[in-house]
Formats: C-alpha cells, sequence, structure tokens
C-alpha cells in the first residue's frame, strides 16, 4: 500500500474510503452534528447500525453536510446494519421479510434512498442466517443497496454461506487491532476476495471507552502493556491514534475511529503521511492476543 491511497476496492469495484467515521455510543441527539462536523474535516465514509439507536441522527448530519458543503449523495460512503436478532438473548431472529422490512426502516430513519454497504451485524441469526443473506442478496440485485456484506462472521459462518452455493460478501468488519489480528480469518478473506473493514482500532489505547457506561474487556494485563505503543508512535512522530490507525490503512484495512473530540477527529483522518517500517509491523506480528474485547460475542466458533 502506498501512503497516499484513500481507499480500497471490493471485489465487485466498489472504492470504500480507507478512514471512516465510527458513531456506535454517541448518542441520536449528538451525533447529527458529529457526523456533520466529520465530513466538513474530510470524512467521507460513516457507520451506523440500527442497533446503535442514532440512525436518525446520522442521516440529519448527512443531509446538513451535503447542502452546507455542496457535497452529493455519491461524495459519502454510508454504512449500516442489520440487528439479526439472537434467539441466545430472548429475541426472535429476523426472517427474510423481516430483513427486508428492516432495510426499509433503515433508510427510512435516515433519510436515504439507499445505502453504500448493508451489513448483517453479527452471526447470531442462528437457523435465519441464511435467509437473512438471501435477503441482502436480493436487495443488492434489485439495486437498492450497492454492496451488502456481514459483521463479525467467523470462517465457518462465511463458510456456511459458500456451502449453500450463495455469492459470497463483499465485506466482512471485524475487530482488527494489534491485540486481535486474526491471521486465519484475514487469509480466508483475502483468498475469497472478501474486503476486510477494520473496528475497535483504537482499543490499545488508554483513552478507548474509558468511561463508566462503556463496555470493554480490557484486561490489567493489556492495560500495564499499552505503552508500547506510544514508543511507537513517537519513533514516527505521530499520536498513538494514528500509528494503530496506519498498522491498519497501510495494508489496506478501513478503518473506523470514533471521537467527538474536533482535534482527535482531525487527527484520526491524518494517517496518510508516514508507512510503518516492516520490521515494525514484523514486530507487532506478535502482539496478537486473540479474538478481541470490543464486545462480548460469545465464542464465535460456538455460535450455530
Ligand atoms: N461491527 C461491529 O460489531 C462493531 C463493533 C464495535 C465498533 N464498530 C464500529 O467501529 C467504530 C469504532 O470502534 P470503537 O467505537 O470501538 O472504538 P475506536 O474508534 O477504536 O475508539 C474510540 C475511543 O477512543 C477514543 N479516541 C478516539 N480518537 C482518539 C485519539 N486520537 N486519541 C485518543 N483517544 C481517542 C475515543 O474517545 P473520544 O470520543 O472521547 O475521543 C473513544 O473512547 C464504532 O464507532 C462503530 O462504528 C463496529
Amino acid at each position: 500500500m502506498q501512503k497516499n491511497v484513500t481507499y480500497t476496492e471490493t471485489g465487485n469495484g466498489t472504492r470504500i474510503p480507507l478512514v471512516g467515521y465510527g458513531t456506535f455510543l454517541i448518542t441520536d441527539e449528538e451525533v447529527a452534528d458529529a457526523v456533520f462536523n466529520a465530513i466538513k474535516v474530510g470524512y467521507r465514509h460513516i457507520d451506523t447500525a440500527a442497533v446503535y439507536n442514532n440512525e436518525v441522527g446520522v442521516g440529519l448530519g448527512i443531509k446538513k453536510a451535503l447542502s452546507d458543503l455542496s457535497l452529493t449523495r455519491d461524495d459519502i460512503f454510508v454504512t449500516t446494519k442489520l440487528w439479526p436478532g439472537y434467539a441466545g438473548w430472548g429475541e426472535e431472529s429476523k426472517n427474510k421479510q423481516d430483513t427486508l422490512a428492516a432495510y426499509n426502516q433503515s433508510l427510512e430513519k435516515l433519510g436515504l434512498d439507499y445505502v453504500d454497504l448493508y451489513l448483517i451485524h453479527s452471526p447470531h441469526g442462528g437457523e435465519q442466517r441464511l435467509s437473512q443473506w438471501e435477503a441482502l442478496l436480493e436487495l443488492q440485485l434489485s439495486g437498492r443497496v450497492k454492496s451488502i456484506g456481514v459483521s463479525n462472521y467467523s470462517i465457518k459462518h462465511l463458510d456456511e454461506i459458500k456451502n449453500a452455493g450463495l455469492p459470497l460478501p463483499d465485506v466482512n468488519q471485524i475487530e482488527l487491532h494489534p491485540w486481535s489480528q486474526k491471521p486465519e480469518l484475514r487469509e480466508y478473506l483475502e483468498i475469497n476476495g472478501i474486503a476486510p473493514i477494520a473496528y475497535s482500532s483504537l482499543a490499545p489505547l488508554s483513552t478507548w471507552r474509558n468511561k463508566p457506561d462503556q463496555t470493554s474487556g480490557k484486561t490489567q494485563a493489556m492495560i500495564d502493556d499499552g505503552a508500547v505503543f506510544s514508543t511507537l508512535a513517537q519513533k514516527y512522530n505521530v499520536t498513538e491514534a494514528q500509528f494503530l490507525l496506519r498498522w491498519a490503512v497501510q495494508q489496506g484495512y478501513p478503518v473506523l475511529p470514533k471521537s467527538l473530540n474536533p482535534e482527535r477527529m482531525r487527527q484520526n483522518l491524518d494517517v496518510f503521511g508516514f508507512d510503518i517500517s516492516e520490521e515494525d509491523m514484523n514486530l507487532i506480528k506478535l502482539m496478537n492476543r486473540g479474538d478481541g474485547i470490543a464486545w462480548d460475542l460469545g465464542d464465535p466458533s460456538l455460535i450455530d
């Protein structure tokens, strides 16, 4: 990856801006201003989900940006996600019709005619998982959504689609950072032409979700080890956040940093001016700690 390439291209030729703006844990009230400010400072990729309960505000922020900043809808790459429902958490799994209805509901809340990327948020749909995927394929075939994909899917869940003889997702959005590198899954994605999108890139930072009501599976050992990124960042004269984001972007993976702080928002977008050396990339390969800490999926291999 060259320093100044700012998008990645999926198998179907879609260009995804490498730095997106994440909106998890931003309330519907705060998010319109946050999204507007993000687009104003240069973000062209916005990530939300039905379960974030902020699609209305995200849509308002986008609408204001389009009118005030003289942008067109094509300029912004918008992702939202289907909440699949999970019987194990007392919810009903969405069937095909429910999934089609959920997409319409998301569009209505966002106030948009289409999204660029629609994802199944997690593999918790159980027996309905393939029906949900069929619904997304139908939406894509009818031109109502540009690209489709999944999130938090393991090799087993992707094989399920493959074994059913259905087209594979364009994208799998996964937790990906030096502590959760998922080498086998990434290899599978590459072989099968599925683009990874990285979330929770900033998990190793001491500032990551450090407010009392924010969920985090960070252990004390991780907190103690976090300082290594500060040393690495200093070497490149960048912040730790920029270093962690560059680690993914340099490998061609889009990232979705979330911040409500204007200076951090700007800084997180500025990751194209340096390259991490091969030596340091190899050093980071040794820091993998497994499946991740952003949310308790249960063991994905046990989700059937
Ligand atoms: N598909 C999924 O299941 C899934 C799961 C998790 C996340 N996501 C997506 O990925 C996005 C990002 O993931 P995330 O929300 O877990 O976390 P993140 O973007 O990795 O980190 C956000 C945290 O880091 C802090 N931060 C941001 N920029 C910083 C900087 N430059 N310096 C220091 N601290 C900084 C933020 O605090 P301040 O806000 O105070 O700056 C916040 O606490 C989400 O918003 C969502 O869109 C998807």
